[in-house]
């Protein structure tokens, strides 16, 4: 049947602050659909395993400086890099749960004062998710749970400032989730929203591109 060929995959992105609860999400959505058969893989940025990853790796964990913007850009070529590969898993039916995209780019970039266009500017025509799920939860209360680890970013002051730079990016892609609430009622909710999406995929909604 021709029309099976052509059923994509659904990009769905995960986004929240740090200790947000993301990672579990992902694993968890990763294996309930792999439940139901579906093709799925479960993508993370950054992708610290390519030659770019490890240059922001070894930034992250405070082991080499680097300005501003150049570790924003190594950021949005991370996502370049695995843009091709990413399209042609869309294509061939393969659902992408993705933990951290674009927004985090822009959200903790602009959070040290960077302009927000000039964030957006190097995502642009990097692929659309088709579902963006915010895991909201305050800055405070992701402190608490087991403490930030040493990386760069974790520190409650700047992670206030990201989560009102995340508001501004919200668009109609975007699901806020009460990340506050018990692990089985997020996943529940995370599990509705995913499975509405993969469906709209694969009936024909169009992939698109960012901020266009
Ligand atoms: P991540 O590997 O998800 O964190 P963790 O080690 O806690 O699992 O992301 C590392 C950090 O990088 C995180 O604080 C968010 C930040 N980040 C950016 O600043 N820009 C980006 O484009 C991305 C994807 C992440």
């Amino acid at each position: 049947d021709g029309q099976i060929d052509n059923q994509r995959g659904a990009l769905v992105v995960l986004e929240g602050l740090d200790r947000s609860g993301k990672t579990s999400q992902c694993n968890g959505l990763l294996s309930f659909l792999e439940g139901l058969g579906f093709s799925v893989e479960s993508w993370r940025f950054p992708d610290r395993k390519t030659g770019v990853g490890e240059m922001i790796s070894s930034y992250l964990a405070n082991k080499s400086q680097l300005d501003d913007r150049a570790i924003h850009l190594l950021f949005s070529a991370n996502r370049w890099e695995k843009r091709s590969l990413m399209e042609s898993k869309l294509k061939s039916g393969t659902t992408l749960i993705v933990d951290r995209y674009s927004y985090s780019g822009v959200a903790f970039s602009s959070a040290k004062g960077l302009d927000i266009d000039w964030c957006k500017a190097p995502e642009i025509g990097l692929l659309a998710p088709d579902l963006v799920l915010y895991l909201d939860i305050p800055p405070e209360k992701a402190a608490d749970r087991g403490g930030y680890g040493v990386e760069k970013y974790e520190q409650l002051e700047f992670q206030q400032k990201v989560s009102q730079h995340y508001q501004i990016l919200r668009d109609d892609t975007w699901q806020i989730i009460d990340a506050c609430l018990p692990m089985e009622d997020v996943e529940k909710q995370v599990r509705e929203l995913v499975l509405d999406c993969v469906t709209a995929c694969r009936n024909g909604k169009p992939l698109s591109q960012l901020w266009l």
